[in-house]
Order: structure tokens, then C-alpha cells, then sequence
């Protein structure tokens, strides 16, 4: 890399075992485009992002960073920033993409050049197989809130995995589920857009359902595979200590951590959240086992914390979020705090036993721009994650198993519902040209890689 950062001792990089993976992450729909090519159908992003006001600015991602054309260019950004392994999810409306019934060769074709071009590079592949496309077609025979589209899910995931299984080990099922259940069907911010508790909690059921069952139909098609699932959680604090507050922060963490991690090891959906939703699940006899089939490892997505007040009059959970004054934020509007991921961290490894995790999603929006000197300076960012990889730091030093970290994300992409003014990226992209531009992030990601090598070579 021409310019460097230089290393900076306040970094504890000696605490990450000589095995630590460092990575970046993206998704299908935010990078790829391509969205009508080579037989892929319409996700239920197609269809929302066409809802007027949807999405900020009318953005859509029929084109979004041309990754599906430029990913040879992209893997040469990944060696450029010398990570490891590269999380990238698969379309499922690219594969199948009636959602059930037939495969489509011609989009598996596209993942296997993808993780061959990755594996000739020195790159591992880490591939989710759920992002949020959910095909169309299974949106329009009711989607997460019928049982037949966690079935549909399995049967996708023993077509990706018989392609890629040979090659690909590390396999997550989902990425956060909580954003397809709660943000896209009670709160109407993401795809499907729905406003409805009963369509919430069902598809909330049903997604870990899916989980379980696609877990299922890995191991049975890809022997080695090492199987994680991906959620994002947030630390919730009580507003004051008024009791009023406290109970809604418990229920904050029930809505937003325990209802996604609780079933998942195994002790089954939390009895206060489900009085509190009021919404009989769908359940049937060996559904609780199946979701909580053992893993290999657990992947936590982490931004922010929230703080929460009693709000018995508003939705579900009735915990209104409250805005702190005079705290760090990000272009987002997203409290900074690492010491957030720090808590996350020790909670997943000593309350659910989880034995290897990895960060694989933890990053910043900031509003970049190509400076005069050609370069992008992004001196929040830098910090940012300077922070967060502090914080890891120190929850391995205290005993947890983290194995790897994934930097959200490799390239500026689509933001769903805020389209592409928000910009995670290490790397900028000129969406008019397509170019891309190593930020000044990407060059101090690069250069903590090489520090953290050179420290525990052995
Ligand atoms: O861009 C998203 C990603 O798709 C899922 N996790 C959070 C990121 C930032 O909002």
C-alpha cells in the first residue's frame, strides 16, 4: 500500500491468536446488481425498493456496485487489504429463483467462479445463504410467516451447499433475523414492509425454523461444514432506575437479544416475551430441537447500543428509545460505543456457552467524499474501528473465544432503506464510474493486519 498509517501501539494485537481471521463482509443485493441477469428473479428488495418513499432517494439495487461484473477487481481490493476471508451472502433468487422447484445452473455458476477466484487469491470464503432476498415468488404465497418457506429455505440450501461444499467450510444460515422478523413486518422499515405483530412473530418463528432446517440440510450435504448463525444484537440500558424503566429495558433485551438467541440454545422461546406479543406460535413437536441443533460457532453483528424508557402507550416492546445528549454518533445517527461489543462479546461466550464466535459484522457510516488528493480521508471510521477492534481485544483477554472479525463492509453499498448516501465502506465507490478508492479505514485495516502478523509470527 502506498500510504500508510503506521502502527499504533494503543492496539492489543497481541491478544488475537496467530489463527485470527480478519475479513470483510458484504451482501448479495447491497453489491452485486445484475439484478435481471443470467435467469435471477425479483426478491422482495425488487419489489420494496420500488414502493414509492420506501427508500431514501428512490435508490434500488439493479445496479448497486456492479459486483456481479467486477468481482475479480473486488477480490484484488481484499489481497490489496491482505485480509484472510471474505463473508458473502448468496442470492437465493439467483439459485432457485421461483423460491421453490427448480435450481438455475447458471446462478450457482456465478458463486463458484466467486469462491474459486477467493480461494485462488488466499481468501477463505464465509457464505450466508439468507441476507433478506427472500425470492418474490415466496413473498406472494405468504413468505416468513408460513412454514413451507423455511421448508424452501432447506431445499435452496442442499442445492448451494452440493455446489459449493467441495470448497466452501464456513457456512452461516442466516444474517439477522431480527431485521427480517421485526424491522420487515412490525416496524415496515425493510422488505416485506409489513405492520403486523401476528405476521412478526410467525415469521420470527419461522425464520429460525428455517435456521434449524437449513443447519440440517448442511450437514447432510456438506460434511465439513462449520455452521454459524448470524444476529445483531444491541446492549440495552434502562433510561433511569425508576422501575418503570428497568422493566422496559428488560423487555427491550427480551424484543431485541433474547427472543433471537434463547431458542437457538436451547431453552426455548422466552415465556415473558411470548405473553407480551400475545401471538401462539407456530409450533409442532420437534421444531425446538431442530432450532437448536449445535453449531460450530456464532456470528455477532454489532453497531450501537440503545437506552430505552417505559412506554406503555407505544409498540411492542413499549420501550421507546431514548436519544442521549453529548454521545459520539455516526452518520447513522447510531450511538458509538464499543464497550457495547465488549459486554455482547462475554455475554454470548459466558450466558450461552458459545465456544467459537466471530465479529462479523461491526462498522460506520460516515459521509465521504474523494478529497482534491484523489484520496478519502475518514478519520471517524479509522477511530471507529480502532475502538471496536480495542474491544475485542480486551473480551479476548478476558477469555472469549473470538476467532475472527469481519469489517462492515468492503465496498460503500446499498444501505437498504437509506439507499447510498450511507457509506460503510473501507473502500469508497463512485457509483457514476464505479470506481473504487481505498479509504485512509481500509489502509489502517491493512496495516493492523500486517502488525497483528508480524506480532505473532512464530
Ligand atoms: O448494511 C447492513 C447489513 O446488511 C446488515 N447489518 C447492518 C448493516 C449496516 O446497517
Amino acid at each position: 500500500m502506498s500510504e500508510s498509517t503506521g502502527p499504533r501501539p494503543a492496539l492489543d494485537l497481541e491478544a488475537f491468536p496467530p489463527s485470527f481471521a480478519w475479513g470483510t463482509a458484504t451482501s448479495a443485493y447491497q453489491i452485486e446488481g445484475a439484478v435481471a441477469e443470467d435467469g435471477r428473479a425479483p426478491s422482495i428488495w425488487d419489489t420494496f425498493s420500488r414502493v414509492p418513499g420506501a427508500i431514501d432517494n428512490g435508490d434500488h439495487g439493479d445496479t448497486a456496485c456492479d459486483h456481479y461484473h467486477r468481482w475479480r477487481e473486488d477480490i484484488a481490493l481484499m489481497k490489496e487489504l491482505g485480509t484472510d476471508t471474505y463473508r458473502l451472502s448468496v442470492a437465493w433468487p439467483r439459485v432457485v429463483p421461483g423460491g421453490d422447484g427448480p435450481v438455475n445452473k447458471a446462478g450457482l455458476d456465478f458463486y463458484d467462479r466467486l469462491v474459486d477466484g477467493l480461494l485462488d487469491a488466499g481468501i477463505t470464503p464465509s457464505v450466508t445463504l439468507y441476507h433478506w432476498d427472500l425470492p418474490q415468488a415466496l413473498q406472494d404465497r405468504g413468505g416468513w410467516t408460513v412454514r413451507e418457506t423455511a421448508e424452501h429455505l432447506a431445499a435452496y440450501t442442499t442445492a448451494v451447499a452440493e455446489r459449493l461444499g467441495d470448497r466452501v467450510t464456513r457456512w452461516a444460515t442466516l444474517n439477522e433475523p431480527l431485521c427480517s422478523g421485526w424491522i420487515g413486518h412490525l416496524e415496515g422499515r425493510m422488505a416485506p414492509g409489513l405492520t403486523d405483530l401476528t405476521a412478526a412473530v410467525r415469521a420470527s418463528y419461522h425464520l429460525l425454523l428455517g435456521h434449524g432446517l437449513a443447519t440440517r440440510a448442511l450437514r447432510a450435504a456438506a460434511p465439513g461444514a462449520r455452521i454459524g448463525l448470524v444476529t445483531n444484537h444491541s446492549t440495552v440500558a434502562p433510561a433511569s432506575d425508576r422501575p418503570e424503566d428497568l422493566a422496559a429495558a428488560a423487555r427491550m433485551d427480551g424484543h431485541t437479544n433474547r427472543w433471537w438467541l434463547d431458542p437457538v440454545y436451547g431453552r426455548g422461546f422466552p415465556t415473558d416475551m411470548r405473553e407480551l406479543y400475545g401471538v401462539e406460535l407456530p409450533e409442532k413437536p420437534g421444531d425446538a430441537e431442530l432450532i437448536a441443533a449445535p453449531l460450530d460457532w456464532h456470528g455477532l453483528n454489532y453497531y450501537f447500543p440503545v437506552t430505552v424508557a417505559d412506554d406503555p402507550e407505544g409498540p411492542v416492546p413499549h420501550a421507546r428509545e431514548v436519544r442521549l445528549p453529548d454521545v459520539p454518533r455516526s452518520g447513522m445517527d447510531w450511538q458509538i460505543d464499543a464497550g457495547g461489543l465488549e459486554a455482547l462479546l462475554l455475554r454470548l461466550t459466558e450466558d450461552y456457552g458459545v465456544r467459537e464466535l466471530y465479529v462479523t459484522e461491526n462498522g460506520s457510516a460516515f459521509p465521504d467524499a474523494v478529497g482534491p488528493d484523489g484520496a478519502v480521508h475518514d478519520p471517524e471510521r479509522t477511530a471507529y474501528l480502532e475502538e471496536h477492534l480495542a474491544a475485542c481485544a480486551r473480551a479476548v483477554r478476558k477469555g472469549v473465544p473470538l476467532a475472527g472479525y469481519y469489517a462492515w463492509s468492503l465496498l460503500d453499498n446499498f444501505e437498504w432503506a437509506y439507499g447510498y448516501d450511507k457509506r460503510f465502506g473501507l473502500v469508497h465507490v463512485d457509483y457514476a464510474t464505479q470506481k473504487r478508492t481505498v479509504k485512509t479505514s481500509g489502509r489502517r485495516y491493512a496495516d493492523v493486519i500486517r502488525a497483528h502478523r508480524e506480532a505473532t509470527a512464530g
